[in-house]
């Protein structure tokens, strides 16, 4: 069965066809290649020993959007992972992520109504909830205002998809919301790859340790949580991406119990920042050189996931751990500054 990625190169995109692959799908990927590397082709094709199909391909250009999809009428699904996603820029140009992240999910959702099977797997993100009232923090959760334009893409997002599937009943879409993803893949073949400085504190970390950064500001330790720093779920890229792939057998099996689902993806646990710094000087046996500075604008104090619903109708549940992450990470971090 042939399934399209878009967004395929990406972190989170790279790691999932790697699953894919290793549940016999036949992988198409589209990605624009503008924040992602042509090499995380080879190091997909090195796990996998199989080379996926590729196609660089801006998904703003409509028109390359129908040839394509005129050109792969047989797709029996697409996950859909292009989109920009820093906060910070996202916040001084609104109208690239709006038109990055919105224009291009419309585009690829007219032409996957017109193909025979129409599975749709959207990422989404945990951002959705903003500071929740109740943790863990279940689907049922109210969405809160975004916090940035960013954040607004992904409720949008998932409203243009519960509209459409509103009036396509053969339309069956669901979408994935991320708490923290983290890691790489255990081979070190594929990792997570931040241009510039990196805005997430795992890779801020590694990129600490081996030496690109002085040092680790930790944003902040007067929260109302166990040790005063803020609590986040931290996933596994690896099982994350696994979810991807239950999600969309789930769509392909008709197992699914609306043509909308909505799962959130967590580990149900929740980490301190200074339990991830931690985990990090455990596995890697190194001192983390880091600072506490002020809290930074924006940030939740506590955010992690209800996870009964995931376990119970897709049958998935992460199996790493947080120092599982950590040691693949800094084992990527290592390789690919070292190449
Ligand atoms: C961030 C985004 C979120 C997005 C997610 C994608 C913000 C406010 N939120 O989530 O919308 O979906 O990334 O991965 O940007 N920290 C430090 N020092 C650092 C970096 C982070 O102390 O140098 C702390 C933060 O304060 C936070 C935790 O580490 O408590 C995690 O931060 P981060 O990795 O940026 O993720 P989120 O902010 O949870």
């Amino acid at each position: 069965m042939k399934i399209l990625v878009t967004g395929g190169l990406g972190f989170i995109g790279s790691h999932t066809v790697v699953e894919l692959q290793h549940e016999g799908f036949e992988v198409v990927i589209i990605d624009d290649l503008s924040n992602a590397s042509i090499d995380v082709l080879e190091g997909i094709t090195k796990i996998t020993g199989t080379k996926p199909h590729f196609k660089a391909l801006d998904l703003k250009v409509k028109a390359d959007v129908q040839q394509f999809f005129e050109a792969h009428k047989d797709i029996a699904g697409v996950i859909h992972f292009a989109a920009s996603k820093a906060v910070g820029e996202s916040v001084q140009s609104p109208l690239k992520y709006y038109e990055n992240n919105i224009n291009t999910l419309v585009y690829v959702l007219q032409e996957l109504s017109q193909l025979t099977h129409k599975n749709f797997i959207f990422s989404s993100s945990c951002t959705v909830y903003g500071q929740a009232d109740e943790l863990p923090i279940s689907e049922n959760a109210p969405v809160k205002p975004a916090e940035s334009p960013y954040g607004n893409t992904k409720q949008i997002g998932e409203e243009i998809i519960r509209d459409a599937c509103k009036v396509d009943q053969s339309l069956n879409s669901i979408a994935l919301r991320y708490f923290n993803p983290i890691g790489a893949h255990s081979s070190a073949e594929i990792g997570e790859l931040p241009i510039g400085a990196p805005q997430n504190l795992v890779p801020y970390i590694t990129q600490t340790a081996v030496g690109l950064r002085d040092q680790l500001s930790v944003f902040g330790d007067d929260y109302p949580t166990k040790d005063g720093t803020c609590v986040r779920d931290y996933i596994h890229v690896v099982d994350l991406a696994k979810a991807h792939v239950v999600a969309l057998q789930r769509l392909i099996a008709s197992k699914n119990k609306s043509n909308f689902e909505i799962f959130n993806l967590g580990t149900g646990k929740g980490s301190s920042v200074l339990e991830v710094v931690k985990s990090f000087e455990k596995v890697s046996g190194t001192k983390l050189n880091y600072k506490i500075v002020a809290r930074r604008d924006g940030d939740v104090t506590e955010a992690y996931a209800e996870t009964t619903k995931a376990s119970n109708d897709l049958g998935w549940k992460t199996e790493l751990t947080l120092d599982d992450a950590m040691a693949s990470a800094w084992k990527w971090e290592q390789k690919i500054r070292n190449k």
